[in-house]
């Protein structure tokens, strides 16, 4: 049966979950403090870009089962299950800020008692929280309410950005965090549309629900980062990083998936995630050390990237112009949190360098970093006039098959660094370029 449910905080999570919750005929009321954000929502103008949404956001505003409001109160007296979509942002030592979760569960319990509201209420922790966070919450409400009125859940989100929408409307799994079988057997109710084909939805306690969301991030992170480890020995000893991923991804054991090498994951997860985990297992004297390591080669490998460029120039880019090709953190997403591409500006700015820069999507984000410090170009073409060397950064579906000839003759060198290991070895030594990628070998032309 149709549920009024409640979303609280419409930024990636929220915004796409509530859809996804309105077109399985569900009444969705989401909520957000941002007046600006919610008007422009009712508009059909997005926050975010995420191939997808626009067309279900409208087709589910437009027949009244999604609706976008300011008003939380409302949300809290119609809807039995309320959704926490905040941002728990890193604190200054890593640790994940809870300050919006924990406030709104407050704010919540207190509009439950000045309301004399006596339905049970489910409130389900959907942003991303350290263990304990349940518990946490759970302590908050009670303050104000009592325990029969209401339950805390942990249903941790596994969409990508860039896939929202599809991973939302079929999750590989569900999982949920609950020791009550009401609750359980509420949340299997409203995801059971998502899961026709078979996928699972897995009931656990809270603590490990919480848990499996760090664990599944950060060993995403450390299967990139155990890539990008094996791709500098690679490049010393002249071995191919892209023939070992072929060869290990074929062993189903291992999975094709998440072997690419490159210059480093971004983006707001998995660099956060990652130090959020490291903290909480600090934090109880058990440091997580392959954890830990993950997060050290992440953080290596962009410099890594960075440093051959500024040494192949002897260390002296001064007045040299680089064309840029990507700024978001991956493809499909205006994102740039922690995009390696930022790094890469701010190391060639550093030394003096020109920065003409393109991204299909970002270019908005990166002028409320960089302004005008760089140049942002109409199309990848243009960003080459002038330019002493290309550098990649972003695997672009637009980047993948580019005008050879074209690059060759913009170019003052015909000079390739790609971070994304994006061509062909041997086509690029007949095509005369100078080129660099990652774990692979250097093609000088000849
Ligand atoms: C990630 C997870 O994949 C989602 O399951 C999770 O829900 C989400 O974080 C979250 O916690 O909200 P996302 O950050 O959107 O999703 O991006 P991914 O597609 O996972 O890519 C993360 C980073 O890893 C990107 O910088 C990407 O370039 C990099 N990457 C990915 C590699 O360097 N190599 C690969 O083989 C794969």
């Amino acid at each position: 049966m149709a549920k009024k449910i409640g979303i609280v905080g419409t930024g990636y999570v929220g915004l796409v979950t509530g859809t996804c919750f309105a077109e399985t005929g569900n009444d969705v009321y989401c909520v957000d403090i941002d007046e600006k954000k919610i008007n422009n929502l009712k508009k059909g103008i997005l926050p975010i870009f995420e191939p997808g949404l626009p067309r279900l956001v409208e087709r589910n505003f437009n027949r009244g089962r999604l609706k976008f409001m300011t008003d939380l109160e409302t949300a809290v007296k119609e809807c039995e299950i309320i959704f926490l979509c905040l941002p728990t942002p890193p604190s200054e030592d890593g640790s994940a800020d809870l300050h919006h979760v924990t406030e709104c569960a407050a704010d919540i319990a207190k509009m439950i008692r000045d309301n004399k509201i006596s339905d049970h209420k489910i409130l389900v922790n959907k942003s991303t929280v350290p263990v304990g966070t349940a518990v946490k919450v759970h302590d908050i409400v009670a303050e104000y309410i009592s325990d029969e009125q209401f339950d805390i859940v942990s249903n941790p989100e596994f969409l990508r950005e860039g896939f929202a929408v599809e991973d939302s409307l079929k999750p590989e799994r569900v999982v949920i965090g609950t020791s009550s079988k009401y609750v359980a057997d509420f949340m299997r109710d409203i995801y059971e549309p998502f899961v026709r084909s078979g996928n699972p939805i897995i009931v656990m306690d809270e603590k490990s629900s919480e848990l499996t969301k760090y664990a599944s991030n950060s060993f995403l992170a450390v299967k990139i980062s155990y890539m990008n480890d094996l791709s500098a020995y690679c490049e010393a000893i002249g071995a191919d990083i892209e023939k070992i991923r072929a060869g290990m991804g074929a062993d189903s054991r291992i999975g094709k998936r998440f072997l690419f090498a490159g210059i480093g994951y971004g983006g707001s997860c998995f660099p956060k995630d990652v130090r959020a985990l490291m903290h909480s297992a600090e934090d109880v004297g058990l440091p997580l050390k392959i954890v830990t390591a993950a997060h050290e080669v992440n953080d290596q490998q962009r410099h890594r990237f960075i440093n051959t460029i500024l040494k192949r120039f002897d260390n002296n880019v001064k007045g040299m112009t680089f064309a840029l090709w990507g700024l978001a953190f991956k493809p499909n997403t205006d994102d740039t949190r922690e995009a390696p591409a930022f790094t890469i500006i701010e190391r060639l700015l550093e030394g003096g360098a020109k920065v003409k820069a393109y991204d299909p999507e970002a270019v908005e984000n990166t002028k409320l970093r960089f302004g005008d410090k760089i140049s942002y170009e109409k199309n990848h073409s243009l960003c080459l006039d002038g330019a002493d060397a290309l550098i990649i950064a972003t695997e672009w579906t637009v980047f993948r098959k580019p005008d050879f000839d074209e690059i060759k003759s913009k170019l003052s060198k015909p000079i390739i660094f790609d971070g994304r290991n994006l061509f062909d070895l041997d086509e690029m030594q007949e095509s005369g370029f100078e080129y660099t990628c990652i774990g692979r070998k250097t093609i000088m032309p000849d």
